[in-house]
């Protein structure tokens, strides 16, 4: 463990976002008394709020400034009904991903209690796998455009981008992370059947970087099917590596076999540098500012944190606290329970002293 302080910014953002980053930073804090954890933590109101306000979404200079002074970003979720266009979303999140280029998602799928998951029969060994979602190139581009626009002949382009460089990394990632691991079978999901060019490439660098790791599976497999086979077979799943726009759809699915989006963490990363981490879910308008919504998710990422910080110890304590806390029902509704946002993160809070003292 380093003895280093580690700066943190925390962008809570909208809707559910300051809620639920509340419960993962005063966890992220208690940890400090626990297990010797050293952060330090800056607060940054980027936001829907401050957007309608000035119109600042990503205010210029931020991301050489996030990428200078601080070791990890800590975001909550990003998107308001005031903002139809959610134009400040795309710049705040979509902006941080590619300006500091932070190529992987990677999602974690795994099921902290047999209860959770909506699937039959289906236990916490047969959930439990990880998506590495390419997060700077394919539909997330921006490219496309209009042709003679709102009449009755108009056409609208949308394009992929996929580069060589971009998808050999997330590739190479995905098997890197299989190897440390120990997972034994990398899925690749894309849709070459019929997006011939992307899938083309992505379908040769699979294999050509699948044949430098002999001891792990490399399997194929169109992203329809698994979206079904995710259902009906999750237990097939080690690593997943798919494009970004697949890569979120197959995680918002991903967050269901969990028990729900309440469940979900994950990670903006490129190894090495400032990278941000965030819970999959979204800011969930209708459930806002009723101290109702599953802070579980940012808990988890905040564990992803600590993990990536290189505070392996006090990210495992983190998430057996969850485990438990899990196991004994005291959760939020959307699991069953009937907690409170802040109780929830208390009573997490609560066994990770609990267990220390142990
Ligand atoms: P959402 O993830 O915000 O919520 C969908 C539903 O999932 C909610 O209505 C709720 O029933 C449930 N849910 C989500 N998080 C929960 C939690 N912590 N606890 C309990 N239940 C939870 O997705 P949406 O409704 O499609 O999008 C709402 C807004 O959020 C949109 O503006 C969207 O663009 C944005 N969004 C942002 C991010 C992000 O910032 N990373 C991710 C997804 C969506
Ligand atoms: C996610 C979200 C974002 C995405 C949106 C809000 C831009 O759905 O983080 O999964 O599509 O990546
Ligand atoms: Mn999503």
């Amino acid at each position: 463990m380093s003895g280093e302080t580690k700066r943190i910014a925390v962008i809570p953002g909208d809707g559910i976002g300051p809620e639920v980053i509340r419960e993962a930073v005063q966890t992220l804090e208690l940890l400090r008394d626990t297990h010797g954890v050293q952060l330090q933590f800056e607060h940054f109101d980027w936001s829907a709020d401050r957007y309608l306000r000035d119109g600042t979404s990503l205010p210029d200079g931020v991301l050489t400034m996030l990428a200078e002074n601080f070791d990890a970003i800590l975001a909550g979720a990003f998107g308001d009904p005031r903002v139809p266009s959610n134009q400040h979303a795309e710049d705040i999140l979509l902006g941080m991903r590619r300006g500091l280029d932070l190529y992987i998602n990677l999602r974690p799928v795994r099921l902290f209690h047999n209860d959770l998951t909506p699937l039959r029969n289906r236990t916490t060994e047969e959930i439990d796998f990880v998506v590495f979602r390419e997060n700077t190139e394919g539909a997330y581009c921006g490219a496309g455009g209009f042709l003679r626009k709102g009449t009755a002949v108009e056409i609208a382009t949308q394009e992929e981008l996929n580069t060589r460089a971009g998808v050999e990394r997330i590739i190479v990632a995905a098997f890197e992370y299989a190897r440390q691991h120990n997972r034994r079978r990398v899925t690749m999901a894309d849709k070459s059947n019929v997006q011939r060019f992307g899938g083309d490439l992505w379908q040769r660098v699979f294999k050509e970087v699948s044949a430098r790791y002999p001891e792990i599976e490399a399997r194929h497999q169109y992203v329809d099917a698994m979206t079904m086979f995710m259902v009906l077979d999750p237990a097939q799943y080690d690593v997943i590596v798919t494009n970004n726009l697949f890569g979120d759809i197959l995680t918002d699915l991903g967050a269901a076999l969990q028990g729900g989006l309440g469940m979900a963490a994950s990670g903006n990363i490129h190894p090495g540098r400032t990278s941000l981490f965030e819970p999959v879910h979204g800011s969930a308008p209708p459930l806002a500012g009723k101290n109702v919504a599953n802070p579980v998710g940012a808990i988890l990422t905040a564990a992803m944190m600590l993990e990536y910080l290189d505070y392996g110890r006090a990210s495992r304590a983190l998430e057996d606290a969850v485990r438990y806390t899990v196991e004994q029902r005291q959760t939020t509704s959307d699991l069953g329970g009937s907690l409170s946002t802040a109780d929830v993160g208390k009573r997490i809070r609560e066994r990770i002293s609990s267990a220390k003292s142990e």
